[in-house]
């Protein structure tokens, strides 16, 4: 199946998961090499934001940026989406106006409905259901913090606290690579049946596993990544502090105490933004185990592998640039050598 927008991990196999996972890993060592291999030159990306954001903004400008494209900031209230243009206009105009649209919506029905008709690739930029581009970059995350002698597939990842659509979406992507989720939560607070059913399926095809549980004992025991996410929750329905804390506070809060539970060696991960001792310590978020702020990092992996494979290239393309730069390289630095022999004997 060839899926053209990125709205859930979901519409695709582990296989095309994984090859999204390579490429952006490939372009990461190009990069970090100091190569930037302009892919997506003259390419524009449309970026719909319905509320604020840091790292998926940031990342996904700078990915155009260094791949040679351009990215434009469609600012929340700043264009007619919402206002006075419906969703499918607004998809009809700008497929012919950019070559990809990402969009940060309120509502899950937005972005489907914006996918549904562009007739351009549309990634999600988080809705109230999911957040998949962090999910890559989670992967690609715990693919940099094995520990020792471990596949992705012997891992176990904890989620601690409330059902945030971070949350949800750890549960999906982990499912779906055969790992180990469990979800350390309050009753009332917990990812729902249907979460568990597509859970179930992914599991049913990957030999994965998954559990919901109030017993920290249980969900902590042999865990190699302990997650969290703030617990201020879901857009129309945020807590106040007080209700938060008689919710959360102090038995799902990360604490030294609570990483202790889990497996010697874990890592500890928060899609960020955090509320600073509030469903985090900062003993523990400031800690030599905690990966956050590769993680934020592999946002920007993610989205240069996102954009690069949702724009008609591969790993194979991405292989090719790379060796025909070093090919390249090779050739000037013949040159080099050449005229300096040259200087030399004259
Ligand atoms: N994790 C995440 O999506 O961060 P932003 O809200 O800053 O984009």
């Amino acid at each position: 199946m060839t899926v053209k927008d990125f709205i859930d991990t979901n519409d695709f196999s582990k296989e095309e998961l994984m090859k999204i996972v390579n490429l952006s890993l490939a372009l990461k060592k190009c990069i970090k090499a100091g190569y930037y291999p302009q892919l997506l030159k003259n390419k524009t990306l449309g970026m719909i934001f319905q509320q604020t954001s840091t790292r998926t903004r940031v990342s996904f400008e700078t990915a155009m940026e260094q791949l040679g494209g351009h990215a434009q900031y469609l600012a929340p209230g700043q264009i007619q989406l919402g206002g006075h243009e419906t969703i499918e206009d607004t998809s009809r105009v700008l497929s012919r106006l950019v070559d990809i649209l990402m969009a940060r919506v309120d509502r899950h029905k937005s972005v489907a409905d914006l996918a549904a008709n562009a007739t351009i690739p549309v990634i999600n930029g988080m809705s109230d259901y999911n957040h998949p581009t962090q999910e890559m970059g989670d992967i690609i995350t715990m693919i940099e913090h094995l520990p020792e002698g471990k596949q992705l597939e012997d891992c176990k990842v904890v989620f601690v606290g409330d059902a945030t659509q971070v949350c949800a979406s750890l549960g999906f992507i982990t499912t779906k690579m055969g790992m180990r989720f469990v979800q350390f939560g309050p009753k009332g607070y917990q990812l729902s049946e249907d979460h568990l059913k597509i859970f179930g399926e992914n599991c049913n095809v990957s030999g994965g596993s998954f559990l919901i549980t109030d017993d920290a004992e249980e969900a902590l025991k042999d865990a190699d990544f302990v997650y969290t996410d703030v617990w201020y929750g879901l857009y129309d329905a945020e807590l106040s502090e007080e209700e938060r804390l008689a919710i959360f506070y102090p038995k799902y809060q990360v604490t030294m105490e609570m990483m202790k539970k889990a497996k010697p060696g874990a890592k500890f991960m928060h899609c960020l933004p955090a509320t600073r001792n509030e469903e985090v310590t900062d003993e523990v978020i400031d800690s030599e185990f905690s990966v956050v702020f590769d993680e934020a990092e592999n946002r920007l992996t993610a989205m240069r592998g996102l954009l690069v494979y949702f724009l008609g290239l591969n790993k194979e393309d991405v292989d090719k640039a790379a060796e025909a730069k070093f090919e390249l390289e090779k050739t000037l630095f013949a040159a080099f050598e050449a005229e300096k022999e040259l200087v030399e004997v004259y």
